[in-house]
């Protein structure tokens, strides 16, 4: 996100160079940020002592802009074509699926409830992920549905696989062998994992937070929209602690981000935002290639077994 499309292609070209792999290209959707002056006001004034803190100066004014396709992202989409966009935090417009669909791009969107699956379906998207609160990363959630309410996967993602005909990927808490096969026992056709890659050596990762998630447990996370300003699970730390002791609400996606993102470049492990699934514990491998041959020769050696 933030890319302009000139930036976004010339990754592309990069990725491109380096790999003949598939390319899948991803679109968080947020409406252009707006907050009132006496919100960025509250915040900046209650984030200010940890920049005092940090030696960070002034807490900069909040910046960000839409998430969004725009005419010239979707004309560079349809240029560099690559095999599949996918989109978390909803859709973009039809006639921009239409456009995109039309290119013979394979199009993805992320589900976190049977009815969010049904309206993309409708829409027309190809394939859909389940995404189960167990996941790190931001919640797709994109119905305003109540984070509270929402479903574990191994709820989910059957409930999902019996409400929509496309296929569907499972997400949230996918971290080995054992898991990708139950995930495939429930009716999913993929899986998709994030906080596993965290702990891998190619992982643009903070040593503060490879450590805490080296620390992890099955409960040290917590769901909130205050890092942020959208839902996503982190481990607690302080940070997150003295937000939530704030009162106050976090701005829109992704100023909120920009306020809070700059704590985290001192390396302080209470300051950074630790993104973090609930299954962090469960991934030890040490790079990518490795995690995911083990995972998938041990997720194929349980069906077998089990069969
Ligand atoms: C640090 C982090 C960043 C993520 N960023 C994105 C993103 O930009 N777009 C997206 O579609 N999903 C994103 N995800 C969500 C994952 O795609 C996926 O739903 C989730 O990680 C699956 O659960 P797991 O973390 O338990 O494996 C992110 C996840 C993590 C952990």
């Amino acid at each position: 996100w933030g890319l302009t499309a000139d930036e976004a292609g010339r990754r592309i070209a990069g990725f491109r160079q380096m790999s003949g792999g598939s390319l899948n290209v991803n679109y968080p959707m947020w409406p252009e940020p707006r907050a009132t002056a006496e919100m960025a006001e509250a915040m900046r004034q209650h984030l200010q002592v940890h920049y005092d803190a940090k030696g960070l100066g002034s807490v900069p004014a909040p910046r960000g802009k839409a998430g969004d396709v725009t005419p010239e992202h979707l004309a560079m989409l349809l240029d560099v074509k690559p095999d599949v966009v996918s989109f978390h935090f909803g859709i973009p417009d039809s006639a921009t699926i239409r456009a995109i669909k039309a290119a013979g791009i394979f199009i993805i969107s992320s589900a976190t409830t049977v009815a969010e699956a049904r309206l993309l379906e409708a829409s027309g998207v190809d394939a859909i992920i389940a995404q189960g609160t167990e996941a790190g990363g931001h919640r797709a959630t994109f119905s305003g549905v109540d984070m509270t309410m929402q479903a574990g996967l191994f709820s989910l993602l059957p409930q999902v696989v019996d409400a929509v005909r496309v296929p569907v990927i499972a997400a949230g808490g996918v971290a080995d062998g054992r898991t990708a096969a139950a995930a495939f026992m429930l009716g999913a056709g993929a899986v998709q994992m994030g906080t596993a890659f965290l702990r891998c050596e190619e992982a643009n990762v903070q040593p503060a937070h490879r450590r805490a998630l080296a620390e992890a447990t099955e409960s040290c996370t917590v769901v909130t929209d205050l890092i942020s300003g959208r839902p996503a699970r982190y481990i607690r730390n302080k940070l997150l602690d003295d937000l939530v002791d704030s009162g106050l609400k976090p701005l829109p996606i992704p100023m909120q981000l920009s306020l809070t993102l700059p704590l985290g470049q001192s390396g302080d492990r209470e300051m950074t935002p630790l993104f973090s699934g609930q299954s962090a514990t469960l991934a030890r491998h040490t790079s990518a290639a490795d995690l995911v041959q083990a995972l998938a020769e041990d997720a194929l050696r349980r069906l077998r077994a089990f069969a």
